[in-house]
Order: C-alpha cells, then structure tokens, then sequence
C-alpha cells in the first residue's frame, strides 16, 4: 500500500470514529460513549504519533514552514481532544465544539493532503514508509471491525 493512501484513508477512518462517538453521544449510554471516544482518542493519537515520528522530521528538513505549521496543528487537535473528552465525561458536550472539532480535523487533513503526503510518497525512504504503515495499521484495525459502514461525512474529506 502506498503511504499517502494508508494516511488518507486514516483521516476518513478518523472522522468515521469520531461521527461513531457522537451518534454513542446522542444515544446517551455513557459506557458506549466512553468505548467509542477512547477508540477515537487512541487512533487519532496514533495518527499523529506517525506522522510526527516517521515523515516529519525529514520533512521539516526541506519544508521548515509547512512543517512548523503541521506540529501547531497537531498540537491544537490534541488540546481540543482533552477539552471535549471533559465535556463528554461530564455530559456537557456541545455540537457546535464538536463541529469545530472535525472542521479543525479537516482543515489539517486537506493542508496534509496539499503540501505533505504527495512529498512523503515521493521523497521519504522505503523504511520510513513502511514503519509509519505498520505504525497506522496497528492502531487502526482494532475498531474497523466494530461498524463498518462509513457514514456520509466521511466522502467530505479527500474527495
Ligand atoms: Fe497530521
Ligand atoms: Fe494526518
């Protein structure tokens, strides 16, 4: 599989789970609410984690900017995680934090999309490749199972 695609694919698996976390939301079963954020939590994390370890570190060689600009996004997803795992733990999530969540999601997606992935398919070595595929696939099978019917957000992102 090629590293741009496995990467697309993770940002709409991405989205996927988080509509999967608001749909256990407005089911109001706090256990299922709490199975499905930690599941978005932990793919969204691992997401990140690849990206940062495998791809752009050689990246910001060539793209200090863009690369900055992509560490700042990545910080901010995950403050925006940890405030809206609160609101969910204390059942005070709000639509309109959990739209601008994924509109943060998919501005950093379609930035990735632009100046990142064409570059980590074309420039990264063959190894750093591989291990951030490993890297993705470890962590994105473990829900893929649970439901898998995309919902209609997902065709938003990379169309
Ligand atoms: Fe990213
Ligand atoms: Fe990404």
């Amino acid at each position: 599989m090629r590293l741009d695609h496995a990467l697309r694919d993770d940002h709409q698996a991405l989205e996927v789970t988080f509509e999967r976390v608001l749909r256990r939301f407005h089911g109001g079963d706090s256990e299922a609410i709490r199975t499905a954020w930690l599941a978005l939590d932990e793919e969204l994390e691992a997401h990140l984690k690849a990206e940062e370890r495998f791809i752009l570190p050689e990246f910001a060689k060539s793209f200090p900017v863009e690369a900055q600009r992509i560490e700042r996004d990545h910080q901010r997803i995950r403050a925006a995680l940890v405030e809206l795992g609160i609101d969910l733990d204390l059942h005070l999530l709000r639509e309109h934090a959990a739209e601008r969540f994924v509109q943060t999601l998919r501005e950093h997606a379609q930035y990735e999309d632009e100046v990142f992935y064409a570059w980590a398919e074309t420039s990264l070595s063959e190894r750093a490749q591989h291990a951030a595929i490993a890297h993705l696939r470890a962590a994105g099978g473990s829900t893929a199972a649970e439901e898998p019917t995309r919902g209609p957000a997902a065709e938003h992102l990379h169309a």
